[in-house]
């Protein structure tokens, strides 16, 4: 089973995706991460993040810097956006997630075009959603818990900024999938925003079960 679970920042979609894998016994892969690790590339080497050819350059990294912490900061993430905007950049990481979600016995991914572009044949699609000064608030109390000292102002700003970037994109640019089922995480806990996408999974895969 492929579940693709797609979503702007602070969603709540990486949490969503965790829990669906550990759920269903399935390997996870945040797509999320490998545009992190092209950007962690392109800071280290001094390069130009907005030049597609040293973005391009930034994306043969091993697997291994996937686990450095310094790719969940917001500076890389910020980085992240601007060179996920590169067709070239998306083309070269494309393959490396398509055989991910083809692996034997199936997959959970995350990201901005997983049920659009990496796995439009997904036996579920769930595209994250929650109002922008929601994630504003849950980013700011993450950022405030790992001590970066910012105002709401500016992370609210640097989401929809993030946002504009992302769905405006002509390459792969964020957006529902028509069969993607919609779950909006505004006023939802993490544990019933899980739930919530269990009980979807389950309606689409098992039909008999109560529908979400
Ligand atoms: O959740 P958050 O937005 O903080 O970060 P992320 O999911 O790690 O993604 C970082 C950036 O990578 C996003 O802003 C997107 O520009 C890009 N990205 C993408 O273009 N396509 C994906 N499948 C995943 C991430």
């Amino acid at each position: 089973m492929i579940i693709a679970v797609d979503g702007p920042a602070a969603s709540g979609k990486g949490t969503i995706a965790r829990a669906l894998a550990q759920h269903y016994g399935l390997p996870h892969l945040d797509t999320g991460l490998l545009y992190r690790a092209v950007a962690a590339a392109v800071l280290r080497e001094d390069l130009d993040p907005s030049r597609e050819a040293d973005a391009v350059s930034a994306c043969s990294f091993e697997d291994y810097l996937l686990d450095d912490p310094w790719l969940r900061t917001d500076e890389v993430g910020k980085v992240a956006s601007v060179v996920s905007a590169h067709p070239l950049v998306r083309a070269a990481l494309l393959n490396r997630q398509k055989k991910f979600a083809r692996q034997a016995g199936g997959a959970v991914l995350d990201g901005r075009d997983i049920g659009t572009v990496i796995a439009p044949d997904a036996d579920v699609k769930l595209f994250v959603k929650a109002t922008p000064m929601i994630r504003a608030q849950r980013r700011h109390l993450e950022l405030r818990k790992n001590g970066v000292l910012t105002s709401l102002d500016k992370v609210l700003a640097d989401i929809r900024a993030r946002d504009e970037r992302d769905s405006k994109r002509t390459e792969a640019p964020m957006l529902q999938a028509p069969d993607a089922a919609l779950l909006d995480t505004s006023f939802l806990s993490i544990d019933a925003a899980v739930q919530r996408a269990i009980a979807i999974v389950e309606s689409k895969t098992n039909p008999a079960s109560t529908p979400a």
